[in-house]
């Protein structure tokens, strides 16, 4: 209220969007290795979002009267954020190099106390890190498939492993350096691909069980008493005789040839309940903030396996798979991104920015 009883208007909200978009970097720098050299693997700016993205979302945030500023997060972008002082960012920034990359922006965004979307550095952290997940939740008596994790610095395979197991990067996202490759059925293919990965992704690889059956993610959204847990999505994969179905890279790429996906999934309300049941209890014991999208298999014997957490799940519009869940359950992109924004300004009690419901 101003001093004539009047409500005063909100200013308009100034809102940050920090991000690390996917550069074509042989044309930055001509000497550096091709992108699927050996020593450049193909997927190696998988986790970067295109600049459709970040346009998608700036206009989201125009229509809805909001300044926006885009704030790239480079090495330039302490000096980015104390010059234009946003009110609050959305951070989807995947940051640069390390097991603590995702953190980077938050952690400086909470440097500066500027409020932001998404999942604090703690979480961003371990969330990024498959085994130390996979730890914590077991405390939590959530399954997971058996793994080990093979260190850089171990660089050999030692231990006992149960087949078909699958070997995957321990700290990447958007299906980095898993294809159908990554399955191995004995113990010479597995020595053999985690030498390799280590030294294409120079990083600690994960080597699991590998669970056959089904595979489903679910995406949560909002905090506290607001949290809405969307019905589990299915990823059907189309081709039959592919024995492993993995979600990969390349699938991922062009998804329409080779899955469809199904919301609600076609399961039982039993298992239905299991799973959003577990999805939220996972969220809340990572501390998760806004959104999250969880990942799951469904073994044939019926039991369910965590496979991973997404706390900064990807929001290419008609490409990643929380907008299309989101669309799937009459949640437009518009509403999906203005809602996680909603989510933070709440919790941070930011209330002229706040609808009403
Ligand atoms: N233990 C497992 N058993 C069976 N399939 C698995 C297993 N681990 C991973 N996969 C397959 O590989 C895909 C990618 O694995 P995962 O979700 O761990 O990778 P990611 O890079 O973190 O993915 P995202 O794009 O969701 O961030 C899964 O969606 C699934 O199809
Ligand atoms: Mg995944």
């Amino acid at each position: 209220m101003d001093d004539t009883g009047m409500n005063e208007p909100p200013r308009l909200l100034h809102v940050g969007i920090t991000y690390n978009v996917k550069h074509n970097k042989r044309d930055e720098e001509p000497n550096r290795p091709s992108i699927g050299s050996p020593s450049e693997p193909l997927d190696n700016e998988a986790e970067y979002d295109d600049m459709t993205t970040i346009m998608a979302i700036k206009e989201v945030l125009e229509r809805r009267n909001c300044r926006v500023s885009l704030l790239e997060a480079d090495q330039e972008l302490p000096v980015k954020l104390v010059e234009h002082k946003p009110d609050i960012v959305f951070n989807i920034a995947e940051g640069f190099y390390g097991r603590g990359r995702e953190a980077q922006v938050p952690a400086l965004l909470n440097f500066y106390r500027i409020p932001y979307t998404g999942s604090d550095e703690t979480t961003l952290c371990i969330a990024l890190d498959k085994a130390l997940t996979k730890r914590i939740l077991s405390t939590y008596r959530i399954k997971t498939p058996k793994g080990q994790v093979i260190t850089k610095e171990q660089n050999r395979v030692a231990g006992t492993f149960r087949f078909p197991a699958i070997v995957k990067p321990n700290a990447e996202g958007s299906s980095k350096g898993i294809s159908d490759a990554a399955i191995v059925t004995n113990r010479k293919e597995l020595k053999k691909l985690v030498l390799q990965d280590i030294s294409l992704y120079q990083q600690d690889m994960l080597v699991e069980e590998y669970i056959g059956g089904r595979e489903f993610t679910v995406g949560i959204l909002g905090n506290g008493k607001d949290i809405h847990v969307f019905p589990p999505m299915e990823i059907t994969y189309l081709h039959p005789n592919n024995p492993y179905n993995i979600y990969s890279y390349q699938v991922k790429q062009n998804y329409k040839e080779f899955v469809r996906y199904e919301c609600p999934a076609r399961i039982s309300p039993e298992m239905e309940a299991e799973m959003t049941g577990t999805a939220k209890k996972i969220f809340e014991a990572l501390s998760c903030r806004d959104f999250a999208r969880i990942d799951f298999r469904l073994s044939p014997e019926g039991e369910l396996y965590f496979i991973e957490i997404n706390p900064l799940p990807g929001l290419a519009p008609g490409y990643s798979d929380f907008p299309m869940i989101a669309e799937f359950n009459g949640m437009d992109y518009h509403s999906l991104v203005w809602n996680v924004l909603q989510s933070a300004l709440k919790r941070y009690g930011m209330q002229s920015y706040i609808d009403e419901d």
